[in-house]
């Protein structure tokens, strides 16, 4: 699970913690089926009493993605995603808890009330409502105009472009007709003002505010939604003149670095083939798509931001970028390498003829050719330093050095030590210096960068104690990339998971445990926030449906242990050992206690006795007291 979706946990506290009221929360899981909801995204199977399916959070070829319909939750043996059915939609479209509700509860027609949320949120849910029913009438606009009378330019401009009629349809492509009120009119027919146009970005003002189309003579590219509803526009003009694309400005419903074109598409298609491939315009999308490439996506004509990244590292785990064969696109790639890179995904570079972008490349070339561009594209190392060795000038010394310096940052990255030998032997023969030479500049940059590494294991070993999900970027750092694992739930205790287990499946026992039992007592740092969670949930009286617990959880690991143990497949023991576990608890706390009593009281005896260590040794004899005042009380009961 990626950090992004324990942002997005946590978002959903921020909208539960008022705005959204807690009867209506319920509601909307209680009215939404999640065997329902997740079958809209997932091919699901009976499997027993649960449902099965290839999971949509991480690539598989073996279904290891479960739907429990009787508790209403969902959760993968492969990547450790789970939650109920508000986490699905939430990880799945990559939105707020807030609009997860919102959408499941205009999904079972609940009207959502807010509680005391503040009139301009209400009111800009509203208005991003009417955005969306303003461009879906544009959008019918444009189509309509396409394919009928006044498209019969726009249309030969496609069959000269080589799209087929089918292809132009799946992309909702559409004409907006070269007049000053075309849209206008259509819109104001329809019940939308100038204003809402004007805000829209669909409309221009002139002189003497007159209002006309933004979009003039242009064959129109939808952007869309996760959901495939169109959000904004790109027009492009049949013929050579200038600006050549004309992009809707940023509303409330667009903002474009968070958008990758047609991912909507794509998404289904990255899960067949394993890769995404990213390129950088609308008619690359729309050529590789009508070759068979159904796992193409654009960044919009921007440079590929983080937030781009982190989406496309939500269905896919590696990226071929095919950028334009030009200056621009290569630096364009070597940013979004990195980029890339930093959200932990493969990434690949297809390596296009100068002059070519993909779409001219395939209509040249052909499918089969892209195909074999796509196979052979080199890694990141590889591309690295093939693009180094190209540029750099090695009749001269100062080129050599310049390229070398280059090439041991390159180097100095790798994690396998095998892979940097073959990678410096290779770079060592292209810039025709001894391999000697590489090796003893890559080791002493190495020396440099070996303290640094190891301060940075010990920092990570550290926040691993902490469990706060942080972990997983320094493990990542130090073993090479690894989604598989979730690593978050390292050290659980055996007692703190059968515990919390019971407490799951045997909701009434919570109310006896809260007397003996604090959250804190959980030594591992997940459990005990899995038990605040529990807490909560049962103070706010919702404990009686299965999946509502999830909808207190703050943070993806926590997540992942509840729908862990929630599906386990180990027997469940039986309820009557519920305060055996406590008592194993505390008594496995008391142990801890006392070994560190013990330890220091050996100090002192070997130090002058200091004041602060007599306090501490006291308060830790008073806990001890009590901790076992709680465990006879926890046996009388
Ligand atoms: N773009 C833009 N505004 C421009 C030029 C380009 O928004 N004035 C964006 C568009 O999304 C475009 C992408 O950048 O698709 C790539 O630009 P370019 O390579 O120039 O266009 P192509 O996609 O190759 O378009 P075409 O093949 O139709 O010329
Ligand atoms: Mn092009």
């Amino acid at each position: 699970m990626g950090s992004h979706q324990a942002e997005h946990v946590s978002n959903g506290v921020n909208a539960m913690s008022g705005l959204i009221p807690e009867q209506v929360i319920a509601e909307v899981r209680e009215r939404n089926d999640i065997v329902a909801v997740i079958s809209e995204y997932v091919e699901l199977r009976k499997a027993g009493k649960n449902w099965k399916g290839l999971c949509p959070f991480h690539r598989e070829k073996t279904p290891s993605f479960n739907v429990n319909p009787e508790e209403q939750f969902y959760y993968c043996f492969g990547c450790g995603a789970g939650g109920n059915v508000i986490n699905f939609l939430m990880a799945v479209e990559n939105i707020s808890f807030r609009e997860a509700v919102e959408r499941l509860a205009e999904r079972a027609g609940i009207p959502v009330r807010f509680e005391n949320g503040s009139p301009e949120k209400t009111q800009s849910g509203s208005e991003k409502k009417r955005l969306l029913e303003l461009h879906r009438a544009a959008h019918e606009f444009f189509q309509n105009n396409l394919f009928g009378q006044s498209g019969g330019l726009a249309r030969q401009y496609l069959t000269a472009r080589g799209i087929q009629g089918e292809t132009a349809r799946v992309f909702g492509l559409g004409y907006a007709p070269a007049e000053w009120r075309g849209l206008l009119s259509y819109l104001e027919r329809r019940g939308f003002s100038e204003a809402e146009c004007l805000a829209a970005g669909l409309a221009s003002e002139g002189r003497g505010s007159r209002c006309y189309d933004r979009f003039r003579g242009r064959l129109m590219f939808p952007v869309c939604d996760g959901r495939g509803q169109p959000i904004a526009f790109g027009g492009r003009v049949l013929d050579a003149s200038q600006p050549k694309y004309l992009n809707s400005p940023e509303t409330l419903i667009f903002t474009k670095g968070n958008n990758l074109y047609r991912l909507d598409l794509a998404r289904r298609g990255f899960r067949e083939k394993g890769f995404a491939v990213l390129v950088e315009g609308y008619m690359d999308v729309i050529s590789l798509y009508q070759a068979g490439f159904d796992n193409t996506v654009a960044a919009l004509g921007t440079a590929l931001t983080e937030y781009q990244a982190r989406l496309l590292k939500r269905f896919t785990q590696e990226v071929v970028i095919a950028f334009d064969g030009d200056a621009a696109g290569e630096a364009a790639t070597w940013r979004g390498l990195e980029i890339l890179r930093q959200q932990g995904l493969r990434v690949r570079v297809a390596e296009l003829p100068g002059g070519e972008d993909p779409d001219t490349f395939i209509r040249t070339y052909g499918g089969r050719a892209f195909e074999e561009l796509l196979n052979k594209a080199p890694g990141l190392t590889e591309f690295k330093l093939g693009t180094i060795i190209r540029r750099a000038d090695l009749s001269t010394v100062d080129g050599k050095v310049a390229a070398t310096g280059r090439i041991i940052e390159v180097l100095a990255e790798l994690d396998s030590p095998v892979e940097q030998n073959e990678y410096l032997r290779w770079a060592a023969g292209r810039l025709k210096i001894s391999e000697d030479v590489l090796a003893a500049e890559l080791e002493a940059r190495g020396a440099k960068a070996g303290i640094e590494n190891s301060s940075r294991h010990r920092i990570s070993s550290k926040s691993n104690n902490r469990g706060d999900g942080k972990d997983r970027d320094g493990s990542r750092k130090a073993l090479g990339v690894r989604r598989r694992q979730p690593s978050g739930l390292q050290g659980l205790s055996d007692i703190e998971a059968a515990l919390l287990r019971l407490l799951l499946h045997h909701r009434q026992l919570i109310e006896r445990v809260k007397q003996v039992l604090y959250p804190e007592d959980f030594r591992h740092p997940v459990a005990q926030r899995a038990m605040e969670c529990l807490l909560a949930c049962h103070e706010a009286g919702h404990l009686e449906h299965g999946a509502a617990v999830f909808d207190y959880v703050k943070d993806a690991s926590v997540q992942q242990l509840i729908a862990g143990l929630l599906t386990s497949r180990t027997s469940l023991p039986p309820v009557q050992t519920c305060m055996h576990y406590v008592r194993r608890l505390q008594v496995m706390h008391l142990k801890d206690d006392l070994k560190v009593l013990e330890d220091q009281i050996g100090q002192v005896e070997q130090e002058p006795v200091d004041g602060r260590l007599v306090s501490q040794l006291s308060n830790l004899l008073i806990k001890y007291r009590q901790l076992r005042e709680e465990i006879s009380r926890g046996i009388r009961t």
